[in-house]
């Protein structure tokens, strides 16, 4: 058999780890999220649920990941007799968020090509237009949304094809750190701006939003707990089986634990940069501008540019939405890997050979396929929203396009309840010390996490994730 080839090294794993975890959601969901929930309060309670849910899960996962030594589909079915088909919801969610992440990905390439254009004054700039005309036209301009978002799942496709080390490895090797830089020269020029300072108030300051207006009513704690719970899952991108997917490749004389923690910091510590830069930038230069979400991104951040001086607006809008380019390519190769890992094993068993190029195009091509329904209904600008297609005038509601309706079912559903299956298997089926023996598999080391890992594990991480899962439902239904 062909030897199943892993990451490098430990660094590269981190880089790669991390590069699933930060992606669009710490971008447009975080800092928004953390200023309409109450600032310091939300991100308190955002901390705490990665605590006692997070790293939990995040460990899990990546135990499960090294111990089998095998993709989420077959570690869930080596490891369980009740909870086997678990990974196959993982493999559901990844197609499921790969649909919208490739559509918004695609649309981060065309904002970079607009801005090159606007720093050159052609044809293919903004125009003269602003933010909202230039997104709209582009919405509904579905042949040129449908090219951008095929063009990202091809350059998904052809760093996963390259294989773990060769491709993934290598790709966010280079590209995390050089995601950071630019990072920092975006938060520098944002928070510099005159008037950027009441970004960082909306971020920061509990109930600063409220009294200015920015938004109505302030949310329940409930509200609050469920929204940073959701967030969490998504951005650490844990309940779905990429980090066991992950783990899986990882080597046995590296921390589990060390490494569980500083992917969760490094997440968070982006998301809370991504606060820096967007909402300062937004606040100082279109304070009337959508606060989050796509809109934020494609409207917004597009407008801030168009207003700075000279050359210097298409240069920064270059080195944003390059930015939010490799963030969101660095998590959709570990949704992809989720997918393909479980037949590029499968075949390799069966004495097939490392068949990765040929599953890497199937997946690709299926993807591809929900992606392109995603940017032809163009965030439900060209009526064939599912309500809309599938008839259904009263749930008009919760799918007013099919961004939302994937979204709905893999970041509101199958991951909370992907995450809660795999406590409910490790805290009572498998036992928790499957976990500590997989950590103390790693020479010389002591899980020191074990007694919280245990408790959280069984009670209190399902209970948890029971009620983060029914607020999702309840903020998707309405
Ligand atoms: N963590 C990514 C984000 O914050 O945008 C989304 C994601 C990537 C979720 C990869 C799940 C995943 F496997």
């Amino acid at each position: 058999m062909e030897e199943r080839k892993g990451f490098g090294s430990n660094f590269g794993f981190l880089m790669a780890a991390v590069g699933s975890a930060v992606g669009l959601g710490n971008i447009w969901g975080f800092p928004n999220k953390m200023g309409a929930s109450g600032g310091f309060t939300f991100l308190i309670i955002y901390l705490i649920l990665a605590v006692i849910c997070g790293f939990i899960v995040m460990l899990g996962e990546l135990a499960l990941g090294r111990k089998t030594g095998k993709g989420a589909v077959a570690a869930y079915h080596a490891i369980s007799k009740r909870f086997k088909w678990v990974g196959w919801l993982g493999v559901a969610s990844a197609f499921l968020i790969m649909s919208f992440y490739c559509a918004l990905g695609g649309y981060c390439i065309k904002y970079v090509v607009l801005n090159v254009g606007n720093l050159f004054g052609t044809g293919f700039g903004s125009n003269g237009m602003n933010g909202g005309d230039v997104f709209g036209a582009f919405l509904t301009n579905q042949s040129e949304g449908v090219i951008y978002g095929l063009i990202f799942v091809v350059l998904t496709m052809l760093i996963v094809m390259g294989g773990v080390s060769g491709g993934i490895e290598k790709f966010c090797g280079i590209g995390m750190p050089a995601l950071f830089v630019m990072l920092l020269i975006c938060i520098i020029r944002a928070c510099t701006l005159p008037g950027a300072v009441n970004g960082l108030k909306y971020m920061f300051v509990p109930g600063w939003a409220v009294a200015n207006g920015v938004i109505a009513e302030a949310p329940s704690i409930f509200e609050v707990i469920s929204t940073a719970g959701g967030q969490m899952f998504f951005s650490l991108s844990i309940g779905m089986g990429a980090m066991i997917t992950y783990g899986s490749y990882l080597d046995k004389k590296e921390h589990l634990e060390k490494n569980a923690v500083l992917i969760i910091v490094m997440d968070t510590l982006v998301a809370l940069m991504a606060g820096l830069c967007v909402m300062p930038a937004r606040f100082a230069l279109d304070p009337e501008g959508p606060i989050g979400g796509p809109k934020l991104l494609f409207i917004t951040m597009q407008n801030v540019f168009d207003s700075m001086d000279g050359a210097i607006g298409p240069i920064f809008g270059i080195i944003f939405y390059l930015l939010v380019v490799l963030a969101a390519v660095s998590s959709s190769i570990s949704l992809l890997e989720t997918v393909v890992a479980h037949f590029v094993d499968k075949a390799r068993e069966e004495g097939k050979g490392d068949r990765r190029k040929k599953y890497s195009l199937i997946a690709s091509i299926l993807i591809a396929l929900l992606c392109v329904l995603v940017c032809v209904d163009g965030l439900g600008s060209n009526g064939i929203a599912p309500w809309e297609l599938l008839k259904l005038d009263g749930y008009k509601g919760w799918s007013d396009c099919w961004l939302d309706f994937f979204d709905m079912i893999s970041e509101g559903v199958f991951m909370p309840l992907g995450g809660l299956l795999m406590t409910l298997m490790i805290g009572w089926e498998i036992g928790p010390e499957v976990v500590k023996n997989e950590c103390e598999a790693t020479e010389g080391h002591k899980m020191s996490s074990y007694p919280f890992f245990k408790v959280c594990c069984k009670y209190i991480t399902p209970l948890c994730m029971l009620l983060i899962l029914y607020g999702q439902l309840k903020s998707f239904f309405g």
